[in-house]
């Protein structure tokens, strides 16, 4: 396999001035609806706008990878019509949007333990990753039922099973087995709705990822906020472990 990514520990990347790799956490559904007196889903339904409005934002500004954080290994924890209308939503999504998708030149990609989902809905994704697998304009990944410790566990287990001889895994040969191992690490990370946490998302990849926070709430999430996100990711110093005298060219 020919490696076409750095790894942020391993050498020192490039800082590109747009983000190459956004991942975002799309949080804050639930609030918004509520501050409204609507159900939780209709937060869950105008989210799911936001996100053809970002996808566009993200082409237009030369984002070439894009990743959204739709359901976490740990959402199956509420409560279970909630679980149910988000799979419903999901199945309406991929049908309504892979086709427009695909006219736009996005390739899609599901990561996440699929294991848990219904034949529908798998069968969808699938057709929907095979669908638009030679685009090139954006990638588009939408992790769910994923969890970056999942994610870590199944890379060693995907890794033992290959060499069942080898003792010691290496970073490289770990990397290669992550579900995203098609994408350099991200750039830029944006969390909605005003938590400061993780949740869980892409653990190993986010190592040297700068992290922006905001209080809007996906629902209210548009082109601009992507621009202020940026605007701040412009504004830092990516040092990689290095001083700032450092990277002053001589
Ligand atoms: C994020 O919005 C969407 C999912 C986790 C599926 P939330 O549903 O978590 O919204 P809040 O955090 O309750 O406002
Ligand atoms: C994180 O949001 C997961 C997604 C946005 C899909 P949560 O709302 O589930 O996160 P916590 O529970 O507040 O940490
Ligand atoms: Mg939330």
């Amino acid at each position: 396999m020919i490696r076409k990514f750095f790894s942020s520990t391993a050498e020192i990347p490039e800082a590109p001035p747009v983000p190459r790799h956004i991942a975002i956490i799309m949080d804050g559904n639930g609030r918004w609806a509520k501050k409204r007196l609507m159900p939780r889903v209709a937060g869950h339904v105008q989210g799911v706008e936001r996100v053809r409005d970002v996808i566009k934002a993200c082409v237009e500004r030369g984002v070439e990878y894009l990743t959204l954080f739709a359901f976490s290994s740990e959402n199956w924890r509420r409560p279970p019509e909630e679980v149910t209308r988000l799979m419903e939503l999901f199945v309406l999504a991929l049908e309504r949007e892979v086709g427009k998708l695909h006219k736009n030149g996005i390739r899609l990609k599901i990561i996440g333990d699929l294991s848990r989902f219904d034949d529908k809905l798998r069968r969808l994704i699938w057709d929907g990753e095979a669908m638009t697998a030679g685009n090139t304009k954006l990638t588009l990944t939408v992790a769910a039922n994923y969890g970056g410790r999942w994610d870590i566990m199944q890379a060693v287990n995907a890794w033992r099973a290959a060499h069942p001889r080898s003792h010691e895994i290496t970073e490289a040969a770990l990397a290669e087995h992550l579900s995203m191992a098609y994408a350099p690490e991200p750039d830029l990370f944006i969390r909605t709705g005003g938590e400061k946490r993780i949740s869980n998302f892409l653990l190993w990849q986010l190592a040297y990822t700068e992290l922006y926070f905001t209080d809007t709430l996906w629902p209210d999430f548009d082109g601009g906020c992507l621009d202020e996100a940026i605007a701040s990711y412009q504004k830092r110093e990516r040092r990689f472990g290095r001083t700032s005298e450092q990277l002053v060219q001589p």
